[in-house]
């Protein structure tokens, strides 16, 4: 009998369980489904046409010319990727643009959330929801959500960033900018050092993001997920293709002339740019090899293509 009564009791006990668990299941779901949309605040929505406009630009470098007299205009809801090799002035394109240089105009009431791997907008000493909300204009129920799709589940948001790695670290900066109120965001090669699944969760948030995006990335799958122009720097100007890398691609494929072939030495030194970028994180041997090979496979077309201007 005594038997009976325990399972009775416990007979009850699990049903009250399941019915709170039914009551739970709702509020949990979303979490579950791990899908962030970042909604647009009618607040920060920005009303002009043009987002970014930079007119005479020029910037040199004791005698290193970067730009001589180049413009460019970046459109509301624009996705831009700029691309091009190591040196050629991306980034110092992004800090002109960050700093306000005179030639570049922003729209009024653009509000820039900026990201590069050489700042830190973290506090080591706190957790990296603590660093997310205290920026945050969205809840903490939807700042983990967008946490909970970077991989970051559960009990790790109450992680000390100063115990995070390298590319945990990225993410979390991630995240803390895109909760912020924002309207334009701009980010300087945030791919790097991020395992494939971290990358496909930026990715994904970012096809997901309306707002105008300004991208510096060397690595070509993203490129073409995300961007819907390509931006590239050639003779000291800014040029923006409307289309997708694919269709940048094609359209360079097709052409002919030097011109075009400067254009094609830019497409395979940006991936020469991605692929060293990779061979210095992979530790994989079999990865190693290939990517050496890729190396020089590239090394030889740009030596090429080089040769016929
Ligand atoms: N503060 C500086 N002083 C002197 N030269 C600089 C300075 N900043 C950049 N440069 C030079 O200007 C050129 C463009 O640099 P920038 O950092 O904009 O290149 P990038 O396109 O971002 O390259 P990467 O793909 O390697 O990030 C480089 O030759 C760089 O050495
Ligand atoms: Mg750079």
């Amino acid at each position: 009998m005594g038997g009976q009564n325990a399972k009775a009791t416990l007979d009850k006990k699990v049903k009250n369980l399941r019915k709170r668990i039914e009551h739970l299941e709702p509020k949990e779901k979303p979490l579950e489904h791990g899908k962030a949309k970042i909604d647009i605040l009618d607040s920060s929505k920005i009303h002009s046409k043009i987002i970014i406009e930079g007119k005479k630009i020029n910037k040199k470098f004791h005698k290193k010319t970067i730009f001589k007299d180049a413009e460019f205009s970046i459109f509301n809801a624009n996705k831009i990727a700029l691309i091009g090799p190591n040196g050629c002035g991306k980034s110092t394109l992004i800090k002109m643009i960050i700093d306000h240089h005179p030639t570049i105009r922003v729209a009024h009431g653009a509000k820039i959330g900026y990201f590069s791997q050489d700042m830190s907008i973290l506090d080591d000493n706190l957790s990296i929801i603590e660093n997310v909300m205290n920026t945050s204009i969205h809840p903490e129920s939807f700042a983990r959500l967008l946490l909970a799709r970077l991989l970051f589940k559960g009990n790790s948001v109450y992680k000390k960033v100063g115990v995070l790695s390298g590319g945990e670290q990225v993410k979390a900066s991630f995240a803390k900018i895109i909760l912020q109120d924002i309207n334009l965001l701009i980010l300087d090669e945030p791919t790097n050092y991020l395992d494939i699944d971290s990358l496909e969760a930026i990715e994904s948030t970012l096809k997901d993001y309306d707002k105008t995006l300004l991208l510096v990335s060397h690595d070509r799958r993203f490129i073409s997920a995300i961007a819907d122009h390509i931006m590239t720097i050639e003779n000291y100007k800014i040029h923006i293709f409307k289309g997708g890398y694919e269709e940048f691609l094609e359209r360079n494929n097709k052409s002919h002339g030097g011109e075009e072939i400067q254009k094609q030495i830019i497409v395979l030194e940006t991936k020469l740019s991605e692929v060293i970028g990779k061979l210095s994180i992979e530790s994989k041997n079999e990865n190693l090899e290939a990517l050496d090979k890729e190396y020089y496979n590239l090394l030889g077309e740009i030596k090429e293509l080089k040769g016929k201007l």
